[in-house]
């Protein structure tokens, strides 16, 4: 009985002097590593310092493919400022604030040109919806051209987007790579839109098919901000009581459409369609939710979120 105890200990006291000695070992080993950081300089002591989570932000996210390799989207932002395309941006000049931001998010085609005090100038990603690519094709050389490293993140539905040459937009995104080799083109998978189908499923209930709706590029935005950026500021996108506030400001659907409908008419209808519309008010208050568990602030106009 005894014996046995004693080689139990014996055995227990090996272990712990084998563990120690590893450790001993594999954090000598690392000194010369460490001693080296200095040289590496601010890139490798900024991402130890201030992001908690370094290896998994930077893993690449098989939700979104580039065309034509099919490889995964590699991309992790301290910040995205995200800029809606609403007509609440008009007048507030937060274009100089916009621009400082590291990551600069954009939906669709809207245009920063003529609208720089108001947008900012910069663009680091874009996400477009399946049917605004025709409108990136009429300006290829713009959007694509060589000395242009947005990233462009595109959504849309499986017919649109499948790739055994019956998807009409995927065709044309094909044809875009192909004359732009540089342009840095990223599909959104099969899976990921159903992901996302998912999500507003989880979170409203309802089943977005059935209730013959299709979701916004807003809400693709979001999604892919909330996995890629460790803080998101959304500029110039209303809440979802907005247009129930008494004397809300009357502005233009998009803020580079002067003179279209206004943006609650718009959201309205919208809200109601039987069949085809965007659940833009529903989508605003599920957006209010996740900013209570993500680092999300809305500016111009901002949210009171409690
Ligand atoms: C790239 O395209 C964007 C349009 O999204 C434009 O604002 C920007 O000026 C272009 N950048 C370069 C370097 O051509
Ligand atoms: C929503 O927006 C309206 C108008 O700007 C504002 O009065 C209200 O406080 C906002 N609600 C929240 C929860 O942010």
């Amino acid at each position: 009985m005894q014996q046995t105890f004693l080689w139990k200990s014996l055995i227990a006291t090996s272990l712990i002097v084998a563990v120690s000695l590893f450790v001993v070992v594999v954090s000598y080993s690392e000194k010369p590593y460490f001693l080296l950081q200095p040289v590496f300089g601010q890139t490798f002591s900024s991402h130890w310092m201030f992001s908690k989570q370094p290896y998994k932000a930077f893993k690449p996210h098989l939700g979104y493919v580039s065309i034509p390799k099919q490889e995964p989207l590699k991309l992790h932002c301290e910040l995205c400022s995200i800029v809606s395309s609403s007509g609440q941006m008009l007048g507030q000049a937060a274009g100089p604030q916009i621009d400082r931001s590291p990551c600069i998010w954009r939906m669709n085609n809207a245009p920063t040109r003529g609208f720089e005090r108001d947008v900012g100038q910069q663009t680091t990603l874009r996400v477009v919806s399946h049917t605004s690519v025709p409108l990136l094709l009429q300006k290829p050389q713009y959007f694509f051209g060589q000395g242009n490293d947005t990233v462009y993140v595109v959504w849309g539905p499986l017919r649109n987007m499948r790739k055994d040459g019956k998807g009409i937009v995927y065709n044309m995104l094909r044809q875009a790579a192909e004359n732009y080799p540089h342009a840095r083109i990223y599909v959104t998978t099969e899976d990921r839109m159903n992901y996302c189908d998912m999500v507003f499923k989880k979170e409203t209930g309802k089943d977005r098919i059935q209730s013959g709706s299709y979701l916004s590029t807003g809400w693709f935005t979001l999604i892919l901000a909330m996995d890629m950026c460790k803080e998101i500021h959304i500029y110039g996108m209303i809440n979802d009581t907005y247009c129930k506030t008494e004397g809300y400001r009357r502005v233009p659907y998009h803020y580079y459409e002067a003179g279209s409908r206004d943006e609650c008419a718009e959201y309205l209808l919208h809200e109601s369609a039987p069949y085809g519309g965007h659940r833009f008010i529903t989508e605003k208050s599920v957006f209010a939710k996740w900013a209570k568990s993500h680092a999300i602030k809305f500016f111009n106009p901002s949210w009171q979120l409690s």
